[in-house]
Order: structure tokens, then sequence, then C-alpha cells
């Protein structure tokens, strides 16, 4: 009934409940031709995601943030390391096992809403449910069910021109969530948006946490950090600080538990 729903934990985490995403002793090295190292991006980075929580992953430009994503969305392999999705390591996967796992566990929303112009809202959304083999009445309704999750069940027929950035940025979510992804991940959701439209985005987020849903943002915002539940900072290629809860002199909206690891590490020393 409810693309999100079907994603709540059963009953509140628990030790043996597996986290959304577990990265144990990751790194990531880019090669030269010639097999000398050209950048470690990861240095070995230790990371436990519990399913339902929302978190920011910050850091300034080339501190490891997009190499990071690419990981825990199963678009990349780690050099070394162990990756559990949902409680299953991956790298024993082939790349085609590794492709469905993707397509059935992870939403992605991009900067550029990536939407194509030539289809209409509804067969955008679509997109992501061709390559499960889903009938084409499926499909449709699961589109429509999506939409009405972001408020957009009346454009399903419109293109995305006919759209404001607001709704583009809509419709992209819905096409990430018609899956019904475990993880929904957002690479400076915001950036292309004015702030009261990036905003709205921001309590569509807040929305979908709510439903049970866990939510990795890349952010350069510091105020849209803060109204996450957890904020992890990167700085070449390593954690430099794991926050949960609010940043100390604000007041999280829709704040975690307080008492973070290492708070105050770095306070003020934004890039
Ligand atoms: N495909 C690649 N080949 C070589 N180096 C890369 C590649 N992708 C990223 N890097 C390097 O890895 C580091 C981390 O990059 P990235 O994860 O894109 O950082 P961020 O997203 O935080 O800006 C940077 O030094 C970048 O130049
Ligand atoms: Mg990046």
């Amino acid at each position: 009934m409810d693309a999100v729903t079907s994603t709540v934990p059963d009953s509140a985490p628990h030790s043996h409940t597996p986290a959304a995403a577990r990265l144990i002793g990751i790194t990531k090295t880019y090669f030269k031709p010639d097999g000398s190292v050209l950048v470690e991006a990861l240095r070995p980075l230790d990371l436990t995601i519990p399913r339902g929580q929302y978190i920011a992953i910050m850091g300034a430009s080339g501190s490891g943030k997009s190499t990071l994503m690419n990981l825990l969305g199963c678009l990349d392999r780690p050099t070394a390391g162990r990756y559990e999705l949902d409680g299953k390591g991956i790298e024993s996967l082939n790349d085609d096992e590794l492709s469905r796992v993707r397509g059935q566990k992870i939403g992605f929303i991009f900067q550029a809403f990536n939407l194509i112009s030539e289809l209409n809202i509804a067969e955008n959304v679509e997109i992501p449910l061709l390559y499960q083999g889903v009938s084409a009445g499926e499909r449709r309704a699961r589109a429509i069910e999506s939409l009405a999750l972001v408020g957009l069940e009346n454009r399903v027929h419109h293109r995305p021109y006919e759209l404001s950035g607001g709704q583009q940025q809509r419709a992209a979510i819905a096409r990430a969530l018609v899956g019904r992804p475990a993880i929904l991940m957002a690479d400076e959701p915001t950036g292309n948006l004015d702030s009261a439209t990036g905003q709205a985005i921001l309590e569509v987020f807040e929305a979908l946490h709510a439903k049970g849903l866990t939510l990795i943002m890349v952010t350069h915002d510091d105020r849209i950090a803060d109204r996450c539940q957890r904020v992890v900072r990167l700085k070449d290629g390593a954690v430099e600080y794991d926050r949960i809860g609010a940043r100390r002199g604000f007041t999280a909206k829709h704040g975690g538990t307080h008492g973070g690891t290492q708070e105050g590490t770095q306070e003020g020393a934004h890039a």
C-alpha cells in the first residue's frame, strides 16, 4: 500500500537487528596506471548506520564524500574492508548481483534532478521498476503511490519542464522511493533550490524518516545538517567527527538524542 511502511522494522532496533549499513575497515584507493597509489580517497573507515537513522555526511571538497556515497550505494566497491548492507556482506556478489541489490535496497536523489524531459512525471517515476520486471499496471499504480507520498499526485501527466524546481526534486524523490528501498541516499538534494523550496524538500525527508526510512544525505549546509540526527564529517578520507544529536548552540528542530561522541572536536572549523 504505502511505498515506505514496508521498510519499517518490525520492532525498535536491537543488537540482533542488522544495521542498514555497516562499514568495517573500508578503504578506497585510486591507483595510477603504473600501479602506484594516486590517492587514498578513504582510509580505514568504520561506520555503522542503524536502520531508520537520518544522517548527514559533511566535509570539504575532496574529503571523500562522493566516494563514500558510491560505496554505500553499491555503485562502487571498496579496495579493502567489509561492507554489510542490511546485514549481508556484498564482497562476494558479482557485478550483476550487486546491481540487483542496489536496485532493491537503495534509492538515489541527485542535486540535478536527472528527470527525462521526453517522459511525463509518472513515466519518470516508473523507470526503476522497468528493471525489476514489474507489470505496466503495477508500475503505474506504484508510481502514483510514490508521487502521493511527496504531494505530487496531481502532476502525474506533466512533463518535468512544466514543474517548478522543488516539484522536480519531489518527483526525483518519488522515483527514488518507487522501488521501496531500505536506504534513501541524497547528494546535495537542496543544492539547486532556493531556501524556501529547500525547506519544503527537507520536510519531505523528515516525513519519510518519521515513517522509518534510513536517510543518508551529503550536504555542505550546517543548517541542514543540524536537522539530521547524526553528522559525520570527513577530512582527507577519514572521519573527522561523528556527532549524534544537536550541535551546541543550535536547537535541532527534530533533534535526536544528545550527548554525541567527540562533540566539539572541530566546533566552528567548517571548511
Ligand atoms: N575516479 C577517481 N580517480 C582518481 N581519484 C579520484 C577519483 N574519484 C575521486 N578521486 C579523488 O579522491 C578524493 C575524494 O574524492 P571525492 O570522494 O569525490 O570527494 P568529495 O565528494 O568529498 O568532494 C579526491 O582527492 C579526489 O580527487
Ligand atoms: Mg562529491
